[in-house]
């Protein structure tokens, strides 16, 4: 480091557990890039953006509480990430803070390696930030969409806004779909063994997407391969996304194999 060292880093509150550090500053390493990326616990989002315009930030990732409030708070936010209604990368053009969505071209890549979109039957459990860029890309793409939530109101507006169907968690027992992807931290570390839905809900014929990161294979999908489910872990579309980032960032691609090399090490230590 020295006195041209670019800043750059992810604003949320809690961010201590976050592996973006760890990824992106391999990459810049790797990349040869005079860079570094910091976690920065962000209470007040209006104060971290007042922070990036004073300080020069390059470009930031956002998490949770504050993918909706920066909207507000930024110069521009582009079509994608306004139309969703989650901004989760702040990008640096010119003078200019503008907001912008991986989560949902990171999902598209994930998902798109596993079956073809368009035709296809998705259900995502959940209605969150999360849920809101996976829907939105489906739909973009022709697929159909069912959302399982847990709050009713907060399932059916997010069904609404995507013309999608929407079905309460309590009558998720059997599940008509090519895929179902979970999109609520249920099973995450410290409560691996949480499951989002009953595993009767599943058949043997059904891709099963978990964006849930840590542990790497959540009892969803250990349950779900033990039933002769395809499975995929939330790693990819986490390192997806962070590739988009990176190109917006640096205009650059992503070295996503020393991405993926760095948070496999970390996660499995
Ligand atoms: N792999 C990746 O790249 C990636 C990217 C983004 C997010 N994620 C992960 O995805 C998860 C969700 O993120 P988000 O931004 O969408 O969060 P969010 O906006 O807070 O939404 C969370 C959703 O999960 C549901 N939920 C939470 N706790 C639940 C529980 N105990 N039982 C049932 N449903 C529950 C909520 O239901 P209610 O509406 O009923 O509250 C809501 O629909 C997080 O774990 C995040 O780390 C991963």
């Amino acid at each position: 480091m020295d006195a041209s060292t670019q800043l750059y880093g992810v604003f949320g509150n809690p961010v201590g557990h976050s592996m973006s550090p760890v990824l992106f500053n391999q990459a810049f390493l790797d990349q040869g890039i005079n860079a570094v990326y910091l976690a920065f616990p962000v209470m007040d989002i209006r104060q971290g953006v007042a922070a990036i315009r004073a300080l020069g930030i390059r470009g930031v990732s956002v998490t949770i509480p504050h993918k909706t409030d920066i909207m507000d708070c930024l110069d521009d936010v582009d079509d994608l990430a306004r139309r969703i209604g989650a901004v989760n990368t702040v990008v640096r053009v010119q003078d200019r803070l503008v907001g912008r969505n991986s989560d949902c071209p990171g999902a598209m890549q994930a998902i798109s390696e596993a079956i073809p979109i368009s035709g296809k039957r998705f259900a995502i459990i959940g209605a969150g930030g999360a849920a809101r860029a996976i829907g939105f890309g489906l739909k973009q793409q022709n697929g159909q969409v069912i959302i399982i939530n847990r709050s009713p109101e907060r399932g059916e507006q997010l069904a609404d806004a995507l013309n999608a169907d929407f079905m309460p968690i309590a009558d998720a027992k059997s599940l008509a779909c090519d895929m179902v992807i979970n999109t609520t931290p249920v099973g995450m570390t410290p409560l691996v063994s949480a499951m989002p839905i009953p595993i009767e809900a599943l058949d043997s014929g059904m891709t099963v997407m978990d964006i849930v990161y840590h542990p790497l294979e959540t009892e969803l999908l250990k349950q779900a391969a033990r039933r002769g489910c395809r499975v995929i872990g939330g790693l990819a579309m986490f390192l997806y996304q962070a590739a988009c980032q990176f190109e917006w960032w640096t205009g650059k691609p992503a070295p996503v194999d020393v991405m993926k090399q760095i948070v496999l090490e970390r996660l499995t230590s």
